[in-house]
């Protein structure tokens, strides 16, 4: 092995997804000199395999439920079907515009990209090829991957991950798709409005079993409404596969036929086989132990984004790349708040939430107040023809503590909830907030406004 840089760098980024890219252009911005190793593309799951690609999966499925509901608007427009390619070209093309900005930044900032399959050596150093790069720091960015189940074999070719499903050449006529949390929900929103039938089948109690009890409720009867099977509190036991397609089995006898099978049951952390443990780096089943400033055991290491234990979510990896960068330049960065970042599942419809569950907030301080606008009193709700809700948790007296929304689009309201979470905003100085008329946006000034005890648009 040859050392080619003379002078180590200050930073050495294994992994340009979203929370080691973040790393580098902020280091980059605060004049530190930055090396960033990525094996495939720059952007990582985000840009290529998750994020990006699958919400534009959701608009195009958006736009088909929209020309079948068409006449409900007075508009006619007859529904043929989907062009999987069509759909395709749009996505790769959103994709290929955002990775050719991405690739374009991190060039102006002077960022030297290795590409290649990076290796941590030693405390301060990562080899790609025969190549070792030092740093006076390195970060440890490389992110996650679809998890399966003990004994569940996926083929890809029956038996999908996520990545197979965003590369299915046809829209499938049916398919059992496996856990019910954000991968799971997508998918099943998507293939339904594509045509397929779908059952979904949720070891939990409920969909989307992190959120809010009431967002769960509401999301299950949409999804019902749109001809989403489900089955909760459900053991799977196992799959067969022929050459037809699947039969899904759960404890209770019961059997699924379907065309294919995706497991959306977790993603777990890529770290095996990348030197972490020859180096001496402290790890929890794979995932890369860090305190609350993101350092490791060891003090030239620092990790961050799927592969710590915690969110594993493309903004988190974003705050917690800044972060890092600004604590090794020097600066006093606030520590990530994880209790108070705003979730999304891009469904339709949607699913948003920031804070504390109602069920949460009872465990952690017993009383709580919460109050909940129904969309069916709003305007612009009306108008888009959704159904849904807000609900606010507060404690008594006290602050708001979390909020939870569903409908079309209520992933872009959430923001504002998370200012209110955030700076502890109690509902009164939120019920003073005067919201544009109609937007959406008023459900959550309601909510505040019943909160508030003075109700306009609803019994409070
Ligand atoms: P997840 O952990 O959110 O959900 C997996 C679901 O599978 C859980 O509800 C779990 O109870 C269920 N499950 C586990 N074992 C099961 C079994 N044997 N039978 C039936 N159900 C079972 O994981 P998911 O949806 O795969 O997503 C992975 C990660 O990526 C998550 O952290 C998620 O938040 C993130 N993500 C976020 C998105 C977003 O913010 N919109 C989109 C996609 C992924």
């Amino acid at each position: 092995m040859n050392t080619t840089s003379a002078s180590p760098a200050d930073l050495v980024i294994l992994g340009g997804g979203s929370g080691g890219y973040a790393a580098a252009l902020r280091a980059a911005e605060l004049g530190q000199r930055v090396v960033l190793i990525e094996q495939d593309k720059l952007g990582g799951t985000c840009l290529h395999r998750g994020c990006i690609p699958t919400k534009a999966l959701l608009h195009a499925a958006e736009i088909a439920d929209n020309v079948r509901e068409s006449s409900a608007f007075g508009i006619k427009a007859t529904f043929d079907g989907i062009d999987l390619d069509g759909v395709y070209r749009y996505r790769d093309g959103v994709v290929t515009r955002m990775f050719k900005g991405l690739t374009g930044l991190v060039a102006q900032r002077g960022i030297e990209v290795v590409a290649g399959h990076g290796r941590l050596v030693s405390p301060t150093a990562v080899a790609v090829g025969d190549r070792v790069i030092s740093g006076r720091h390195v970060l440890l960015a490389t992110g996650s991957r679809a998890k399966s189940l003990p004994g569940l074999d996926v083929d890809h070719d029956r038996v999908l991950t996520s990545d197979d499903a965003l590369r299915l050449g046809h829209v499938p006529a049916s398919a059992v798709v496996l856990g019910a949390g954000a991968i799971g929900c997508e998918f099943a929103s998507v293939w339904r409005s594509f045509g397929a039938e779908v059952t979904i089948v949720e070891a939990l109690e409920h969909l989307v079993p992190l959120e809010d009890p009431a967002s769960s409720k509401l999301l299950e009867r949409a999804f019902r409404r749109r001809g989403i099977a489900f089955h909760t509190g459900a053991r799977f036991t196992g799959v067969k596969t022929t050459d037809h397609g699947v039969t899904v089995s759960l404890e209770n006898g019961t059997t699924i036929e379907a065309e294919l099978l995706l497991v959306a049951v977790g993603r777990g952390p890529v770290s095996d086989g990348l030197g972490y443990e020859e180096v001496g780096v402290a790890m929890d089943r794979g995932y890369v132990l860090v305190d609350r400033e993101l350092r490791t055991n060891i003090p030239t290491i620092s990790a961050l984004g799927d592969l710590r234990p915690g969110p594993q979510l493309a903004h988190v990896g974003f705050a917690e790349g800044i972060f890092v960068a600004e604590r090794l330049a020097g600066l006093d960065p606030a520590p990530i708040d994880h209790d108070n970042v705003p979730r999304v599942t891009y469904s339709r419809p949607e699913v948003a939430s920031v804070g504390l569950t109602s069920t949460a907030a009872r465990e952690r301080y017993g009383e709580i107040r919460t109050a909940t606008y129904d969309f069916a009193g709003n305007g612009k709700a009306r108008i888009l023809d959704t159904a849904g809700a807000v609900t606010v948790v507060a404690v008594p007296d006290g602050p708001v503590v979390g909020v939870h929304m569903v409908g079309d689009r209520v992933g872009e309201l959430i923001a504002e909830a998370q200012l209110i979470t955030n700076w502890e905003a109690l509902p009164s100085e939120v019920a003073q907030l005067i919201h544009p008329h109609p937007t959406l946006s008023e459900a959550l000034g309601e909510a505040h406004l019943a909160l508030a005890g003075k109700p306009l648009h609803s019994h409070g």
